[in-house]
Formats: structure tokens, sequence, C-alpha cells
């Protein structure tokens, strides 16, 4: 059989990950959630929630990647001789899937926003009120973003099908540190504006009476979400992952930077919504209505917007892809396709729904299942529920099903690493108990209250 691909390097593999990690889930997810859910006080709790539930998730996702080196889906049944664990291999591989299909939509909106600052939209004698048809205008057409979604996702399979090292390793590596600066002067401009320093306390002191169950879940699946868990990303990946490499400082390193991508991003976006008179809690178009103003008012407005909206652009196709890979690895290794098949059938069903998605926002917004549209259902379902059930059965995987042995063998890379070996009590105190004694309570707590 044909040897699976390595990562080229050491930093190619991480910074495919951290390319995972971060995308729309940062720029995008976060701030209008913390938007919605009250400021510091979600950000607390996901920070929280990082910690205590995506780390040790993302350790079990590693060494269940790495120790079945093969795609989600084979990896549990490779793992163990107990049925049951095939239905969770396809559930792990169904999900990105899922996820693909709405996060395509947005990734549609930042490309067509890409091509608006290229053509100087965002400069001269705008206001928040004409950047805000100018967006409503844009999400409604029964057209418009069905083509960007389509264009977006077509140069997304294009490079999956060109396969994993050829395709990911260049793009992360120059334009993830290119968003980084980006956003971060953006952000220290923003905080300087007369009126940021509503906003300022809005992103940094918790009021702790804003914390519901309902927060809590929010937060929680934002965690999953931006660390790319609970859907065989991780997993996926790690399966291409040396065995010399670190699963701690690996996966500490990429909760980090992705931690700081998100809350740079809030620290742009807050203030300046609050400074300019923008609604933070007005839910998914936050983001695109707050940022061509900031744009519209900074020095070099244009050129940092089309830098800025080509950024995210790349930081979201480096995510459409490793979501994609989940489904190609599958399909190839699984069902025999050829990658061209693979990547063709994929693109075509998950077309369809995004498409479906899209026109919730104009032709299809009557549309409600539960008292929400059709794109907020998918997101809700996904990241409340999917990853959440995904990751805590990964983590009671690693905790109680694979011998204690494997899994500290692979934790500490057959125990060459002599810090994680004593370290690992602890992580499997946190696998085996915390993070699916949180999950569990969180979900309980929603349900009833
Ligand atoms: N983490 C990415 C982001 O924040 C999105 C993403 C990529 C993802 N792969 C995933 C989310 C798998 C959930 C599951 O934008």
């Amino acid at each position: 059989m044909k040897e699976r691909e390595n990562f080229g390097s050491r930093i190619g593999m991480l910074m495919a990950m951290v390319g995972s990690a971060v995308g729309l889930g940062n720029i995008w997810r976060f701030p209008f959630l913390v938007g919605e859910y009250g400021g510091a006080a979600f950000i607390f709790v996901y920070i929280i929630c990082v910690i205590i539930l995506s780390l040790p998730i993302m350790f079990s996702e590693f060494i269940i990647g790495r120790r079945s080196k093969s795609n989600a889906f084979r990896a549990y049944v490779k793992l163990t001789d107990k049925k049951i664990w095939k239905y969770v291999g396809g559930l792990t591989v169904f999900i990105p899937l899922f996820i693909l299909a709405y996060y395509n939509v947005i990734g549609g909106w930042s490309l067509d926003y890409f091509f608006k600052a290229c053509t100087l939209s965002f400069t001269g004698d705008v206001d928040s009120a004409s950047l805000s048809a100018l967006f409503g205008n844009f999400i409604s057409s029964p057209w418009k973003p069905a083509v960007s979604l389509i264009l977006f996702f077509t140069i997304t399979a294009i490079i999956v099908y060109m396969g994993v090292k050829d395709g990911i390793e260049k793009f992360g590596k120059i334009m993830m540190p290119i968003l980084f600066f980006v956003m971060l002067a953006i952000a220290i401009w923003v905080m300087m504006l007369p009126g940021a320093s509503e906003g300022i306390k809005y992103l940094f002191k918790p009021d702790f009476s804003k914390i519901t169950p309902q927060v809590c879940i929010a937060a929680m699946g934002q965690a999953f979400f931006s660390l790319s868990l609970g859907a065989g990303t991780i997993m996926t990946y790690a399966s291409y992952v040396k065995k010399e490499e670190n699963i701690c400082a690996s996966s500490i390193k990429i909760a980090l930077l992705d931690m700081m991508f998100a809350i740079i991003a809030g620290s742009a976006i807050m203030p300046a919504a609050f400074a300019f008179g923008i609604d933070p809690g007005q839910g998914p178009g936050l983001v695109f209505e707050t940022l061509p103003f900031i744009f519209s008012k900074i020095p070099l407005g244009a050129p940092v917007a089309i830098l800025f909206f080509a950024s995210v652009f790349v930081a979201a196709l480096t995510s459409t892809i490793s979501q994609m890979e989940v489904g190609v690895a599958y399909l190839v290794e699984e069902k025999k396709m050829s990658r061209r098949k693979a990547c063709t059938t994929l693109f075509a069903i998950i077309s369809v729904i995004g498409i479906i998605c899209t026109l919730s926002f104009g032709p299809l917004s009557g549309v409600k299942i539960f008292g929400k549209g059709i794109f907020d259902t998918f997101d809700n379902i996904a990241a409340n529920g999917l990853l959440p059930l995904s990751g805590l059965l990964a983590s009671i995987f690693v905790g109680w099903i694979m011998p204690k042995a494997d899994t500290l063998d692979g934790f500490s890379s057959g125990g060459s690493q002599k810090f994680n070996v004593k370290i690992y009590p602890a992580v499997r105190f946190l696998i085996r108990y915390i993070a699916p004694a949180g999950i569990i309570v969180i979900a309980i707590a929603n349900i009833f209250f």
C-alpha cells in the first residue's frame, strides 16, 4: 500500500492545523457571539471551555488520529472491535461536511467583500446606514451570494483535489501572519477612537450575572468550532503527523494562537461598533457592517481593506480545505473513489445545501424551524449539538475504551517526552471525567433551564 503522506515539515503541519483552526470562526463568528451573549462574560466562559473541554478533546483527537493513521471513519474502527464506534466514525465524517455547507456561505461573503474592497466600495462618502444597506442588499439577493458561494467553494475543491502537501502548506504560511498583523493594527487604531472605551469595557469587564446556560452552550460550541474539534479535522491531520511530534505542545500552541486571533478580532470590532453606534448584538452581519465602516475612516483604508479581506478569504479557505479533506479522505480510502470523483461528488451535494442556506437570508427568509432561519438552524445544530456530542465521544473513547498504555504512548510519543509523561495523570483525569462531565452538564442545563 502507498505510504500515507506526511507533512513536509514540522512548521508545515502546525501551520496547516492553525490554518484549519483560524478562520471565520475567529473573525466572523466569535465577535458576533460576543455581541449577542453579553461581552466579557461570554469570553470568560469561552476561555474556560477552551482550557477544560477543548484541550483534552484535542489531545484525544490527536491520539486517535496519529495512532490509527487513518481517515476519521476508520480511526475508531481500527482501534477497537466494538461495532458501535463505526457509527461514531461515520458521524465524525458527516459533521465537517455539514458545517462546510453553511460555512461556504460566509466564505462567499468574504470573497464578495474582497471584490468590494478592490472596487473601493468602502472609501469616500459612506456612512453606517449605507454600508448596512450594501450588506443587506447583497445577502438578500436571490443570486449574488449563491454565485460567491460557488466561486469560493470551487477554489476550495480545486485545492483539495491537488492534495494535502501542495495545497495546504503554502497558503497557511504566507497569509496567516498577514491576517494577524492587519487585524492587530486595526484593533489598536480602533481602541484609540474617542467612543471606544465603552466597547473595551464590554469586552474585558465581565458581568458574571450574565452567565446563563445559553451563554455556556454558545461558548462551548464556539470553543469546539473555533478549534475545528469534534469533526474529524484534527484527527485527519493528526493521521499525517509524524511520531515524534509533541501532541501536548502542539495543541497548546494551536489553542493559544486561535484564541489570540479571536480576541484581537473582537477587539477590532466591538469598540468600533460602540464608537460608531452599530448594534453589537445584531448577529451574523456584524463583522461585515462594522469593518467596512472602519476602513472608510482609517488612513490608507482602501489598501488595508483589500489586504484584510484577502487574508480573511485565505483564512476561510484553509478552514474549508480542512473540512473537505475529511470527507475526501473517507471517500478515497473507504469507498475507493478517485480523488477527483470524491471532490466532484462532495462539491455537487454540498453546493446545493449551501445555496439553500444562502437563500435563508433572502427569498427563503420566511422559512423558520423552531423560530430560527435555515442558516441559523444549521449553525445551531452543528456548533451546539453535533460538535459537543462528537467531542464527548472522542474523549470517552480515549478515556475509557483505548488501553491506558496506548493513550500514554500517544500523548508522550512513546515515552520520549518526559514532561508529557509526568503530566499525563492530570491530562487523563481531564479526558476521562472533566471534559465529558462538562459537556453533559452544559447540555442538560440547556434542556431544563
Ligand atoms: N475552526 C474553523 C474556524 O474557526 C472552522 C473549521 C474548520 C471547523 N474545520 C472545522 C469547525 C471542523 C468545526 C469542525 O473558522
